[in-house]
């Protein structure tokens, strides 16, 4: 039987194995997929073994997508993408070697634009953070050719770097890109006009923290996102709420999307994510 997994350190409270699941019963496929912890020193010595133990791909998740990159790099080919994005979270080995590519941000995609029916075209995105998650998602984000793309940071510096990396894709998506301090953003929003998306890709919402935006820098019928989700609302959504925002999303829907981006990639059929998004939150909302 294929099979297939999920790398992670720790792996234990990963949701990937559910939803391939899933996705494999509803599309009649017939693969086996689990969770394998992998302590980072193991890494390359796991990823060399397992293809000759029958897996045809994996998924990569932290603290792994950076080294699975430089993994990839040396022995097999990236997509542009995941090349761009600095990290992977999906390879497929392939009869034409090791492919290795990051989902995450067509996931994110997918999610705004097919199950919130968002468009992108011509708006204003503001996505907030500048580590890996917003890397990740850059390059997708311009594909959708927004007016404007700017990438706010607690240290702006980290900012502007990605705005150096990915200039040239946003002249090629007519796309204004600019990056920014969060402590800027009001003189940001001066010139830009109010954001019609705000996206949160920082981790601040894992340490309970949220972000506060200064007011008005989000449209009275704005759109915000995080791509962290939970039980209960993030931080970052509460507040934005507390703001008067009323059209909110958290990542759950993301974390399918990207999901069924990688089960395509490796089996060549395409699942229904609502039924497996569905069950999700219903699951999530148990006490
Ligand atoms: P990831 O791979 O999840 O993106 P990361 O590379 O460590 O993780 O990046 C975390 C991001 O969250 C960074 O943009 C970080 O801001 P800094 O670059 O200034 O460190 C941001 N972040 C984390 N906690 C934050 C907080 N409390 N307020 C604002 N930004 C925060």
């Amino acid at each position: 039987m294929d099979c297939y997994a999920v790398l992670g350190h720790p792996i234990h409270h990963s949701l990937s194995p559910q939803i391939h699941a899933a996705f494999a019963t509803q599309t009649g496929q017939v693969l086996r997929y689990s969770a394998l912890d992998v302590a980072p020193a193991e890494l390359t010595a796991t990823l060399a073994r397992l293809p000759a133990d029958g897996f045809r791909g994996v998924n990569i998740t932290v603290p792994h997508k950076e080294s699975a990159w430089a993994y990839v790099a040396q022995q097999g080919t990236l997509t542009e993408r995941a090349a761009m994005a600095g990290a992977v979270n999906t390879l497929a080995w392939k009869t034409t070697g090791l492919l290795g590519d990051n989902t995450d941000g067509q996931g994110l995609l997918n999610d705004l634009q097919q199950r919130h029916a968002l468009s992108l075209r011509g708006q204003r995105v503001l996505l907030l953070g500048a580590g890996g998650a917003t890397r990740g998602v850059v390059l997708p984000l311009l594909a959708a050719a927004p007016a404007a793309l700017v990438i706010a940071n607690r240290t702006a510096a980290r900012a502007t770097e990605l705005v150096d990396l990915f200039a040239p894709k946003a002249v090629a998506a007519g796309s204004l890109l600019h990056g920014c301090g969060l402590a800027a953003l009001p003189q940001v929003v001066n010139i830009t006009g109010a954001f019609d998306i705000v996206i949160n890709a920082t981790s601040a919402s894992l340490g309970g923290e949220a972000i506060a935006l200064p007011p008005g820098t989000i449209t009275t019928d704005g759109f915000a996102y995080d791509m962290m989700y939970g039980k209960t609302p993030t931080p970052f959504l509460i507040a934005q709420q507390q703001a008067g925002v009323t059209r909110l999303a958290d990542g759950l829907g993301m974390l399918v999307e990207q999901a069924a981006v990688a089960f395509t990639l490796w089996r060549g059929v395409v699942p229904a994510t609502q039924p497996v998004y569905d069950a999700l939150r219903e699951q999530l909302a148990r006490p």
